[in-house]
């Protein structure tokens, strides 16, 4: 199947290449944490824009905030406190993390989108063959939604600020405040109001349509789909059929529970 093949030759071609830790690591490192698709590129937007002066953008967002998966080489060279964004499951390396988790409903119908718009997967993919792949936790070598989870709430606890991304939606300047202060930056309350505004939804759609033409990822993808696409809540309830979230909740029902995503 079409699906099937292009999305594992993607997994083995980045299970092969994949770096989960830099070089060096530094106590004040704060690695950026997610499951693809769970609000990781807001929230190195909110940081990005506080550190710079509101001056994060699609093209630079890379150099103020490195991928340890994509820009490894980077990593080696920004200056201290280093943000550092990360889809690893729990690595004991990473001294200090923002884990950003979403309800993982969200997170797959994120995915699917996401999946087309890179054209990992064709236009005939239906929603549900793609969860099957997604419940498997064989879309990225960063295995399933829920271990992912698990792994970091099992391990971590002092050096761990959990973010949820509903709460970001909610109250983006409190969390961020919660952010810096988690972060040990000076806490400047006009400057962090001014990095959310700087990071809205809007701003950020806006930013994606300017600059995708010269953001290489960007670039290569279905330029008719949107990476910043609807940034919501709840939006799975229009997409799942009852039977696809019945085996959805016993692939991810447990750990779902555990976050208070469901009762
Ligand atoms: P949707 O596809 O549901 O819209 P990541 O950066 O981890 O890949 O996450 C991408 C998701 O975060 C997308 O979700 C995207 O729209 C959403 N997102 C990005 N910027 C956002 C913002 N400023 N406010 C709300 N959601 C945002």
């Amino acid at each position: 199947m079409y699906i099937l093949r292009r999305l594992l030759q993607k997994f083995r071609f980045t299970s092969r290449n994949q770096k989960w830790v830099p070089d060096q690591v530094y106590p004040d490192d704060t690695f950026i944490v997610s499951y693809p698709k769970s609000g990781n590129t807001w929230m190195r937007f909110l940081v990005g824009n506080y550190l710079t002066g509101n001056k994060c953008s699609f093209e630079n967002c890379h150099q103020i905030t490195p991928d340890i998966h994509m820009n490894p080489e980077r990593c080696e060279e920004v200056d201290r406190p280093r943000f550092i964004k990360s889809h690893a499951p729990y690595r004991s390396q990473y001294p200090n993390v923002i884990y950003i988790v979403r309800d993982a409903r969200d997170v797959a119908v994120s995915y699917y989108h996401h999946s087309r718009k890179m054209e990992d997967i064709s236009e005939e993919t239906t929603f549900s063959e793609f969860l099957e792949i997604f419940n498997r936790g064989e879309v990225d070598p960063y295995g399933s939604w829920s271990d992912h989870v698990q792994s970091w709430m099992d391990q971590k606890k002092d050096d761990l600020l959990l973010v949820r991304y509903e709460d970001l939606l909610d109250d983006a300047e409190q969390e961020f405040l919660q952010v810096l202060k988690f972060a040990n930056l000076a806490v400047d309350k006009n400057a962090a109001r001014s990095a959310v505004e700087a990071s809205r939804f809007e701003n950020m759609q806006r930013q994606e349509r300017e600059q995708q033409d010269r953001v290489n990822v960007l670039s290569k993808s279905d330029k008719s789909k949107r990476f910043v696409r609807k940034g919501k809540r709840g939006n799975w309830r229009k997409i799942f059929g009852k039977r696809e979230h019945e085996r959805f909740l016993k692939a991810h029902g447990s750990v779902l529970r555990k976050i208070g995503y469901v009762e």
